[in-house]
């Protein structure tokens, strides 16, 4: 078990966590169906965000909150699919790292997922 400490392990976790996503049950039909992802953009996107949040090297630019409500348009982003997404971010973390960068790489996610959850139900309800 090693610490979350580079772009490098940045890589390794947002990959295995996406190899978990396109076969979940709940949540790989948004990814799949829903938004045909373009992996090659989307990941080195992602690898970008955890840098941002958990390095703070800003190599992201964007708008985490915004892509997601045309997503919530087509298809309800509810609390259960969340959940499912938290479970296998939290899994993913645990099974290939330890320390104080995972630690936090946990809670943020907690965070921005509550906020998420709540702003896409707050958009169905107008
Ligand atoms: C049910 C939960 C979620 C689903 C189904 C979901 C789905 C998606 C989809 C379909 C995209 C668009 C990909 C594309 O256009 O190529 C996306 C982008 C993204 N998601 Fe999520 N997402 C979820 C939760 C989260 C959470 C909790 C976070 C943050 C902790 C997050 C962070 C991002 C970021 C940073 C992007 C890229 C934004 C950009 O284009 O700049 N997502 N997500």
């Amino acid at each position: 078990m090693k610490k979350l400490e580079s772009r490098e392990d940045i890589e390794l976790l947002v990959n295995s966590f996406y190899a978990k996503v396109i076969k979940d049950e709940t949540i790989a039909f948004f990814f799949t169906d829903i938004v045909k992802v373009n992996w090659d953009l989307h990941l080195p996107k992602m690898y970008s965000f955890w840098e941002t949040i958990l390095f703070g090297q800003m190599s992201y630019k964007g708008n985490p909150m915004a892509v997601h409500f045309p997503v919530n348009e087509i298809t309800a982003m509810e609390k259960r699919h969340f959940e499912q997404w938290l479970k296998l971010w939290k899994e993913t973390i645990s099974e290939n790292f330890h320390g104080e960068n995972a630690s936090m790489a946990i809670t943020k996610s907690e965070n921005i997922a509550k906020l998420m959850s709540y702003k896409m139900e707050m958009a169905r309800k107008i």
